[in-house]
């Protein structure tokens, strides 16, 4: 009998910026379920992947200069070393400029066009080009913001094809309330409902203001819109069209993880489609929360992007995968900090974890000189254990299987405390000193050695290194490495006679204050190399003075001077960029908007100083990332031979966003 297959996706992602700590959450949640799934002994294929077309990334690759496919390529690239450094197993990662996928995507659209379940009309409304969302005129306030981001929205007006969405929404409706598993969590389904039974319109699904997307079959002047592009990888890297036996065995998919923020498109439009395709809905898509950080949401702009790479260099991958399963329940929104991290790292990691397996290697290095002792006769506080044991398996599998990664982990770590209290209860070190107490020693040694069998298994789907270490230092390695979740039930499976290996700390404890002081140090460092080298070119200049030849090469012409847009900003606020001594963050006022630029004026003005000045800035220049932190612009300032800075000021007080020419 073929096995039982178990199909999880991610979203995929935009190739607009490199990845955050957000991203990694879904994709580790993936990985994990996949995990447990496999351990079950499921046919599992995990996907994830990229989606690359839109007008936001060909704004990108125009802006870095580059065509989009190649730029694409580029991006992806850093989202496949992440992945790799996480320890993401995927099975398949799919990007929407695969050839395969950009034809299914054609027919896809031909299909429900033959069938009349797409038409041309006019678009007009108003669209958000960050979100690639359009929005109704009565879903948009007088602001003429984006309901779902806050920015400025696009009217636009266009001819475009329409999918007949609305023609689906009784079945939909109806399909949601039959099969309750479908939108989880439950709040999030109540939220979906009362949005369908509200009315859908027809869905705008072809572009003609951008070239960068799959042209459209039946019109070339337009490119398939994003959305059916999108979700349609869910089916095109199953084989929709091009494999029909892969297809048929994978689909339809088990559960699609998604952020709350796309939940709607994952409720609505997709089932909507797959209903016109005559295709099996999926199972369920489960909406999880955000991640947040202590300033809020992250986002480029605010500076506040918390990049995986760098955590999973200072503290490994295990100790944040563990973070972002254990510390937010899966579906609410969380903080990620810094400080709860290392937190999480000192006690559940280093503290619980790691001192039972210190402890208990070196126990039986001490009292079997590292051979793995038999186990005798047992009594009561060993079944006790056992037990225990059982029970945890029971409960992390039945957690997992409804996505509860934080109470899963919760029922692992109250065994690994269970262990330890046995240490506690059953006292081996007093049992040592007595000769005649040897049998019973090796009894209690045996069970906490089947202990730590039993968690580095169960720790299988969570984490990718630890339980190979584990394993190593317990003398079982090939054995967790095999171990499927059924090995559970086998509790005396340690051969006796075999070794232990003492290692490594599994995780060093971590001191706060250093860890931080030891940071700043090094973005001290960066800030040197990069005034060093600021410094160097200075001396450069100064070695080789122009000629009057060279000096003319240097004259600009006065179209290359207009191009400069200089204008009056106020200071609303200025404060310390942590870890820089010289770099201060000020928030500006130009009149129409408020900008945030990065400054070298820490140690020349005060933040109290700085506030309501008016200041002269580079608004046009193409904003960059200085320590964390992205500048929107720049401010004139004059700095003199021994270093002494002064700020370029309008003569009298003028209206912030003043054209200065
Ligand atoms: N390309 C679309 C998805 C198409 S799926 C057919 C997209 N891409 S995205 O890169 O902007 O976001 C992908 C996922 O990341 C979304 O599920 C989103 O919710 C998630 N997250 C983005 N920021 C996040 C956090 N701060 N926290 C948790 N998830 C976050 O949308």
């Amino acid at each position: 009998m073929s096995k039982e297959t178990f199909y999880v996706t991610t979203p995929i992602y935009y190739p607009s910026d490199r990845l955050h700590i957000g991203h990694a959450y879904t994709t580790t949640a993936a990985d994990s379920i996949a995990r447990f799934k496999e351990m079950q002994g499921y046919d599992t294929m995990f996907l994830t992947g990229s989606d690359e077309h839109g007008q936001k990334i060909e704004r990108r690759a125009a802006e870095s200069g580059e065509e989009p496919q190649q730029y694409v390529n580029k991006v992806v690239a850093t989202f496949i070393e992440l992945w790799q450094k996480l320890g993401i197993e995927y099975d398949q990662f799919i990007r929407t400029t695969d050839e395969n996928h950009q034809r299914v995507v054609r027919e896809i659209f031909q299909k429900l066009y033959d069938k009349g379940d797409i038409y041309l009309d006019k678009y007009e409304g108003w669209y958000c080009t960050p979100c690639e969302s359009y929005w109704q005129e009565r879903q948009v306030s007088e602001e003429e913001v984006c309901p779902d981001c806050g920015r400025p929205l696009e009217w636009v007006a266009e001819e475009s094809y329409f999918f007949k969405m609305s023609k689906y929404a009784d079945r939909l409706l109806e399909h949601i309330k039959e099969h309750p598993d479908f939108i989880q969590p439950e709040s999030r389904r109540n939220e979906m409902v009362n949005f369908i039974e509200s009315g859908l319109d027809d869905l705008s699904v072809s572009r003609t203001t951008f070239d960068w997307g799959i042209e459209c079959p039946v019109n070339e002047d337009h490119v398939i819109y994003v959305w059916i592009d999108a979700l349609s990888n869910y089916i095109t890297a199953m084989g929709y069209l091009s494999n029909e036996e892969k297809f048929n065995h994978y689909w339809p998919a088990d559960i699609h993880l998604v952020g709350k923020d796309i939940l709607r498109f994952h409720t609505i439009i997709w089932p909507s489609i797959l209903m016109a395709l005559d295709l099996p809905l999926p199972k369920q898509v489960f909406g999880h929360g955000w991640l947040l950080t202590e300033t809020g949401k992250m986002s480029k702009s605010v500076g506040n992007v918390v990049d995986p790479l760098e955590l999973i260099e200072d503290f490994g991958r295990d100790a944040i995968r563990y973070f972002l399963l254990r510390e937010v329940q899966f579906g609410a929104d969380g903080t990620y900090s810094t400080e709860a991290l290392i937190q999480r790292i000192n006690s559940d990691l280093a503290n619980d974890l790691g001192n039972l397996l210190n402890r208990t290697v070196s126990m039986v290095e001490q009292y079997f000189s590292g051979v793995v002792p038999a186990p005798d006769a047992e009594l009561e506080v060993d079944r006790d254990l056992k037990e225990t044991a059982r029970q945890t398996q029971e409960r992390v599998a039945a957690e997992l299987e409804g996505l509860h990664f934080t109470t899963a982990l919760e029922e692992l770590w109250q065994f690994v405390r269970r262990c330890n209290k046995y240490i506690d209860q059953t006292k081996p070190w007093i049992l040592g000193r007595d000769e005649s107490q040897q049998e019973r020693l090796g009894t209690i040694l045996y069970n906490l050695l089947a202990g730590l069998r039993q968690i580095a298994i169960m720790l299988k789907p969570f984490l990718v290194d630890t339980p190979k270490k584990i394993g190593r230092q317990i003398g079982a390695q090939q054995n967790i490495r095999k171990a499927s979740w059924e090995d559970l039930t086998e509790w005396q499976v340690l051969r006796p006679s075999s070794r232990v290996e003492k290692g490594d700390a599994l995780f060093p404890r971590i001191d706060l204050d250093e860890y931080f002081e030891q940071k700043q140090e090094s973005s001290r460092e960066e800030e040197l190399e990069v005034k060093g080298d600021k410094a160097e070119s200075k001396k450069d200049d100064k070695k080789a003075k122009p000629s009057a030849e060279e000096q003319k090469e240097n004259l600009i012409s006065f179209e290359d001077f207009k191009k400069l847009e200089l204008k009056v900003a106020r200071v609303v606020m200025a404060e310390r960029i942590s870890g820089s001594d010289s770099l201060l963050r000020l928030e500006v006022d130009l009149g129409q908007e408020q900008r945030q630029l990065v400054a070298g004026l820490a140690g020349h003005y005060s933040e109290e100083e700085l506030k309501g000045k008016e200041i002269v800035i580079v608004a046009n220049l193409e904003p960059a990332e200085i320590f964390g932190v992205t500048s929107q612009g720049m401010l004139l300032a004059a700095e003199d031979e021994d270093g002494s800075l002064a700020l370029l000021q309008p003569e009298n007080r003028v209206e912030p966003g003043s054209h200065i020419s």
